[in-house]
């Protein structure tokens, strides 16, 4: 499928029809208008501020930034002095200004073939200010930390928003996380309120989301930090599913506190989830009790909040460089950061990008499949999308449940025409060939989006060839939770495409390659891909630690923004993602920290030491190769193993359970100590050639290692 020639001479162009109307029409517009956000970025981001509400204006600059750490503090500011609201912009302002009230903002697709609602922007905006109303009679204050742990629900969108439209902070935790890692978050972010639910499905699998909740508030207490305050959605009971999203509600308390069956201090809050039979006739599986426990004293129901709840809200006028929003992203000591990002930089970003980038039209249906867990969820399934007045699909499913058509059985039950995934997802899709996804008519696709990880040629062919049918431009998007938006990009109808480059930068974006000794390089060549100024969505920090913002990406090459991932230049001008220079691997699209997987595997009593390393996998990207040496008289086993994939999935979360645990007795170390990361990733990828092994204080390790190697017939 791949054409006979270097990806670097592969190049597509989009086709005439997708020129006709786009914002960015020709490779020439996008040039004159790059030059022009360099140039005058006040004027160009001026421009597009004009399209949202201002409460007050800004004065000075545009941008004011410091990226010099020998010149004082690093700070970035946007828009100083001006005042707006982020929830106000992306509802009020659509339902008002820009008559968009009727028009639908999201189509949820549940886990469930069958499961579905439709929810309408006024809808929506109804919804977020009954629940910020409800935040506040808890006690919920601007700039107050609140905690997120929710399944893919409409509802996870109106907590964030509503978040934002009382000035109070969110900090969304992936529910795949475990209840240590929701733990740590909630502590470091010092949240005063939590938001779960009873629990989902993904897939077959029941996740109880509720327990790990309270252990995760557990956890707390042990840790010397109390959050009293937890607000729990019942997603798992239609019944209150419909109470909460159409308006008005129901006024009615939660059902569960009224049934009298119910032990008041035995905190069981048990509802039953039987055989239904749907509006298409279909009939769901009957699904196990989740057995939900329920203590009064901190445990609050959404829908008896919800109903009891005005839906008029007046929103919190923010300045410019007020928190919106925590995410934790992992960091390569091992203790997550928690990215802060601020107010009117990040809704102008998200906005700017997600129009360009998917050349967004009135009439799109747009769906991107990540999680809002992660930032592409924060950016382009909740921010920019709404910020457009765009129709998106939320779908809280698996792309193989109920089997692997689900994703294109989707995509024409919607009419989508702006699809985005990630590269994993479209390799683990591959591997089933065309079939299924020839089983569906995907004409109505348009713009085809990838993120997450370099996208490998194959895929890409793919992805072009079978799923848009050799149509759809496909734009393969570089970013990171730290960037708040698209960094590195293909514009669709403008960007000759190169299968695997993430092409040029985006509009305000100057990015450089250096050497190790911090010179830029010129034309071809390959190095630390960094970025040589702000723009609008750049993180301001890490919260509680401006220190560690500083260090991680300022103070290697003073004057830049250093991105941490490696980068070549082609003879062409267009940029080529290598992937991460530093102790991270990229596991599916997430990102993980080397030193927390080991950090979690020494925990267990039985191991001395760890080392883990990426090991390349045909769907994943990466895979975690763990290689753990035994404290003394410990033998190796498989209850072992067993037992030590289950410490991680505990403490981090099962995105980072090991895929290969090896027995070694020792590990390769240079004289002075040092463990030879490079051997190890050398002995768990089976390649022979070691390069220059000198430094090694013991060479008959390797062979050792070579000798015990995991899933060598793989
Ligand atoms: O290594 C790059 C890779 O993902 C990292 C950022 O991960 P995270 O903060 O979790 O955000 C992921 C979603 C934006 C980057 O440092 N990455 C992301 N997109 C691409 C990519 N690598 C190559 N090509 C991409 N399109």
């Amino acid at each position: 499928m791949i054409p006979d020639k270097a990806p670097e001479d592969d190049v597509f162009h989009a086709a005439e029809e997708m020129r006709r109307g786009a914002h960015v029409p020709t490779f020439d517009t996008f040039k004159e208008m790059y030059m022009q956000s360099i140039e005058d970025p006040d004027k160009f981001w001026g421009d597009m501020a004009k399209d949202f509400f201002w409460k007050t204006k800004h004065t000075g600059r545009f941008l004011d930034y410091n990226f010099d750490t020998t010149k004082g503090d690093i700070f970035i500011k946007c828009m100083e002095g001006a005042s707006t609201n982020i929830c106000y912009n992306v509802l009020d302002r659509n339902v008002r200004d820009r008559k968009l009230g009727d028009k639908v903002a999201f189509y949820w697709e549940g886990n469930e073939p069958g499961d579905e609602l439709t929810v309408t922007y006024r809808e929506l905006l109804t919804s977020v200010c009954r629940f910020a109303n409800v935040l506040k009679s808890q006690g919920v204050k601007k700039g107050d930390r609140v905690a997120i742990y929710m399944p893919m629900v409409v509802e996870l969108v109106v907590a964030m928003l509503a978040c934002a439209r009382i000035g109070a902070v969110h900090s969304i935790v992936f529910a795949g996380f475990s209840a240590e890692s929701l733990c740590d978050r909630i502590v470091d972010s010092q949240c005063s309120l939590l938001i779960t639910a009873d629990g989902f499905y993904r897939g077959d699998k029941l996740i109880n989301l509720k327990l790990l909740a309270d252990e995760a508030l557990q956890k707390c207490t042990d840790k010397g930090f109390s959050l009293e305050r937890c607000i729990v959605l019942k997603h798992l009971s239609k019944e209150a599913q419909e109470i909460s999203l159409k308006s008005p509600p129901a006024k009615r308390p939660c059902p569960d506190l009224q049934n009298p069956s119910l032990p008041l201090h035995g905190h069981a809050c048990c509802f039953s989830f039987v055989q239904q039979e749907t509006e298409t006739g279909r009939v769901r599986k009957t699904r196990p009790v989740p057995q939900v426990p329920w203590n009064p004293q901190v445990d609050k129901c959404w829908h008896a909040l919800m109903a009891d709840s005005s839906d008029e809200c007046e929103p919190e006028w923010c300045a410019s460089e007020d928190p919106l929003f925590i995410l934790y992203t992992s960091g390569s000591t091992g203790k997550p950061k928690g990215v802060l990002h601020t107010v009117s930089g990040y809704m102008l970003y998200t906005a700017a990008t997600f129009k360009l980038v998917f050349d967004h039209r009135p009439d799109d249906i747009y769906w991107c499949t990540a999680d809002i867990g992660w930032i592409t969820g924060h950016s382009y399934i909740t921010y920019g999308p709404l910020a457009n007045g765009a129709t998106s699909v939320l779908f809280e499913g698996l792309p193989t449940y109920p089997d692997v058509s689900r994703i294109w059985e989707i995509v024409d039950k919607y009419h989508v025409s702006k699809f985005y995934t990630a590269p994993t997802a479209i390799r683990m899709l591959m591997k089933y060939g065309s079939e299924p996804v020839q089983k569906y008519k995907r004409d109505s696709l348009k713009v085809l989006g990838t993120v997450g990880e370099p996208i490998n040629p194959e895929a890409w062919h793919w992805y072009f060839t079978v799923v848009g049918d050799g149509r759809c431009p496909i734009v393969d998007t570089f970013w990171q939770t730290e960037t708040g938006g698209h960094v590195m990009t293909p514009l669709p109808a403008a960007t000759p495409m190169k299968p695997g480059s993430a092409t040029f930068p985006f509009f305000g974006v100057v990015p450089a390659i250096l050497n190790e000794s911090g010179e830029e390089l010129e034309g071809t060549s390959e190095g630390y891909l960094v970025f040589k100024q702000p723009w609008p969505g750049v993180m301001r920090t890490v919260f509680g630690n401006h220190a560690r913002f500083e260090s991680t990406y300022f103070k290697k090459f003073p004057g830049y923004y250093v991105t941490g991932d490696g980068c070549r230049r082609d003879k062409d001008g267009y940029y080529w993602i290598t992937g991460r220079i530093d102790d991270m691997l990229n596991v599916s699209g997430h990102l993980l920290s080397t030193a927390e997987v080991e950090s979690a595997l020494v925990g267990h009593e039985a191991v001395a030491e760890a080392a883990v390393v990426g090991r390349p996998h045909p769907v994943k990207g990466e895979s975690l190769y763990c290689f753990v040496t035994l404290r003394d008289g410990v033998n190796y086993n498989r209850t072992l193993e067993a037992q030590l994939k289950k410490q991680v999935r505990e403490k981090i979360g099962a995105i980072a359970t090991p895929d290969f645990i090896q027995d070694a007795p020792a590990l390769p170390k240079t004289r002075s100590g040092k463990i030879m990361r490079r051997v190890l990733r050398k002995i768990a990828g089976g390649e022979r050639d070691l390069g220059d092994i000198s430094t090694l204080a013991d060479s008959s390790v390797v062979e050792q290692l070579f000798h015990n190697r995991c899933g060598a017939g793989e």
